[in-house]
């Protein structure tokens, strides 16, 4: 069973993603020989600042995918977003401008890294009380979340879904991340992860290094969830 990449900015010249096609197919090629067999495209919106609609990335996503064809890739490709929380957000997530994760109800949410937890946690439940299912982007990233494992519990607890970085599962991000991360992979407190790559260097779209840390630390079925079953069958199910 291949893995499956639930945050990335694959989709060319949209975002700080990949700026062009030719990198794109790029970012692909690494991909696929990572074992990523689907990847869900998360675009950046932000509002006021970027932001594509979803008719749009499921338009990107089949000349993505056409071209992958052509140069022998099979990765399959899915739309979302990640949306940077504000309170107005009911209004695009209800009309269908916003790209939900695969058209579910599950939408990828992000804050400033510095934002406190009430505010996280409030938002949340906004989200939550809309009827949607939100994931946390890349949990490492938030300071109130690095010093207490109570707030993650918490939010799984209120029915939220966490999501890490492969690359900080793979250490690229320091010890005191790496160190994080191990405990939060022992307490199963993971839900997702996703590479958010945005290029072909510093932040491609690897996960085996991720891959064997999460073997190497948890029971076989739980890495098998965080690497694919969770998101085949909450996101990706037909
Ligand atoms: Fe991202």
């Amino acid at each position: 069973m291949g893995y499956v990449d639930v945050h990335c900015h694959l989709l060319p010249g949209i975002d700080d993603g990949s700026q062009n096609m030719e990198q794109t197919m790029e970012m692909l090629r690494i991909a696929e020989a990572n074992g990523i067999t689907d990847a869900i495209v998360t675009p950046h919106y932000k509002q006021g600042r970027v932001g594509t609609p979803r008719k749009v990335i499921g338009e990107m996503i089949q000349e993505v995918e056409s071209l992958a064809r052509q140069d022998g890739l099979s990765i399959r490709l899915h739309p979302g977003t990640e949306i940077y929380y504000n309170s107005s957000l009911e209004e695009k997530l209800e009309s269908g401008w916003l790209s939900r994760m695969n058209d579910t109800e599950y939408v990828l949410v992000e804050f400033n890294p510095l934002e406190n937890y009430s505010y996280v946690r409030n938002a949340m439940e906004d989200l939550l009380g809309m009827g949607y299912h939100p994931i946390l982007a890349h949990v490492e990233r938030y300071q109130c979340m690095l010093g207490s494992l109570e707030n993650i519990r918490s939010l799984r607890g209120l029915g939220c879904r966490i999501q890490v970085n492969a690359g900080s599962v793979a250490g690229n991000y320091g010890f005191k991340v790496k160190h994080f991360i191990k405990k939060l992979l022992k307490e199963e407190l993971i839900d997702y992860v996703g590479t958010d790559a945005h290029d072909v260097r510093s932040r491609s779209p690897e996960m085996k290094k991720c891959a064997e840390v999460i073997r190497k630390y948890c029971d076989p079925e739980y890495a098998d969830d965080v690497l694919f079953r969770n998101a085949m069958t909450e996101l990706l199910a037909e």
